[in-house]
């Protein structure tokens, strides 16, 4: 939990969406040192509601590591998209974006509307959701 509230700041949130989700964690020589939360959204889309790593192990590759390895997963068990929302400034975005995540939509007001305290990035508030997406492209039989 002390991880998946680096990436969601609500509790409430998170625990809302853990028993229908499959969480992925990453470790180094027997330490866990970040997590991924995967929620199946029906007729093979995803939604990858959460992914972090711990402070003292960012910027070393983990989270690369840990979202290539979800994003196989799931190539490999058939599926046809990943979706992610994510704020619309940071280095999130460009972490999506280089695994193949391409913007959908803006959810205006998301972060004001579904929080009850402003949550601010490098010191400037979050307001909107960029909503991304991975399509997953079909494999012929
Ligand atoms: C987002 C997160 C999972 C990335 O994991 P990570 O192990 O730090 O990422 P990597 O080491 O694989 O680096 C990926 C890129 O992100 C950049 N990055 C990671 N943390 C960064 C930071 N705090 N500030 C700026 N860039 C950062 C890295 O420099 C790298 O970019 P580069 O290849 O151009 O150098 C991790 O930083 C994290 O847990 N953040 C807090 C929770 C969060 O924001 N989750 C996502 C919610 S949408």
């Amino acid at each position: 939990m002390e991880l998946l509230l680096l990436s969601d700041p609500s509790e409430d949130k998170v625990r809302s969406y853990l028993p229908r989700s499959r969480c992925f964690i990453a470790s180094s020589g027997g330490v866990l040192v970040g997590a991924c939360v995967v929620q199946e959204l029906g007729a093979g889309a995803h939604e990858l509601m959460s992914i972090a790593i711990r402070p003292a192990h960012q910027k070393s590759g983990y989270g690369t590591a840990l979202l290539k390895w979800v994003i196989d997963f799931f190539r490999g068990s058939g599926a046809s998209q990943m979706e992610v929302g994510t704020g619309s400034f940071g280095y999130q975005l460009a972490f999506y974006q280089r695994h193949g995540f391409r913007v959908t939509a803006i959810d205006r007001d998301f972060f004001v509307n579904n929080y009850p305290e402003p949550i601010f990035d490098g010191g400037i508030q979050l307001f909107d959701m960029l909503r991304l997406m991975l399509k997953y492209p079909a494999t012929v039989a």
